[in-house]
């Protein structure tokens, strides 16, 4: 309903988290919406965040169809700050800026400007909290163990659990990691009915993928590379892509 689309850009302070902004095009008003959190490998989790989000969305600005949705990567540290500055100490003329945590478009400026100043040797009264150098094990220790303890659960989990189901049982449209001839394979069966098999073991450090039914891509769950159903990578740290199985 345009008529409900919202005036400015907003997101809330409470959860779950919703963004949303309108974008007019033509006659038409879409309404860009961002929310829920999930991570990568984890299915059921971002089937279920979409569900919820286009249920707020009908609710409170009267959507009707839903145009296009997808899902995206967001990197965080343990203590919440981006990493801005010199790489290392060895390093001197290497610069990174990363851990924005989908505010991009703030602390992307604000990387900008201390990177500026570190490169023309102004002193920048910001650059110290975000040393991309810093440890802080005292703030990160707690989160860094829990969410590696998690990563550490899916690996065991993508191993242990090997389902036994046949490539048969796969309705088209959807995935499955199965065991076929002793190895763990990503099988996705397309609408038309063929299957793309590829390794389920991620190239990076070798965790066990898991599906994204909203784009359809393999995700590790360990360190975020993304894979196509055909087993290119799309996504990083991954640079190698999955062997390709027979589907038979
Ligand atoms: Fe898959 Fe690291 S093991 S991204």
């Amino acid at each position: 309903d345009p008529a409900r689309a919202p005036a400015g850009m907003f997101i809330s302070a409470d959860q779950p988290t919703r963004s949303v902004r309108a974008a007019r095009r033509g006659e038409r008003t879409w309404l860009v919406a961002v929310g829920g959190a999930f991570k990568p490998g984890q299915p059921d989790a971002a089937r279920r965040n979409f569900d919820e989000l286009v249920r707020d969305l009908r609710r409170d600005h009267g959507v009707g169809e839903i145009g296009y949705a997808w899902t995206n990567e967001d990197f965080e540290s343990m203590d919440g700050l981006p990493f801005v500055g010199r790489a290392s100490s060895s390093s001197p003329h290497l610069y990174v800026a990363t851990g924005f945590n989908a505010w991009g478009i703030t602390n992307g400026t604000a990387a900008g400007m201390i990177l500026a100043d570190l490169i023309v040797g102004r002193a920048n009264p910001w650059a110290e909290v975000f040393d991309a150098t810093r440890i802080k094990p005292a703030a990160g220790a707690r989160t860094f163990l829990s969410e590696n303890l998690g990563v550490g659960a899916k690996l065991v989990e993508g191993y242990v659990k090997g389902r036994e189901r046949s490539l048969e049982a796969l309705p088209p449209g959807s995935a499955a990691v199965l065991k076929l001839g002793g190895k763990r394979t990503a099988a996705f069966r397309d609408e038309q009915g063929q299957v793309h098999a590829v390794s389920a073991v991620c190239t990076h450090l070798n965790c066990i993928l898991g599906w994204n039914p909203v784009d359809r891509t393999w995700d590790c769950p360990c360190h975020g590379s993304r894979f196509a159903p055909d087993g290119s990578v799309l996504h990083g740290p991954a640079t190698k892509p999955l062997e390709r199985r027979e589907p038979s």
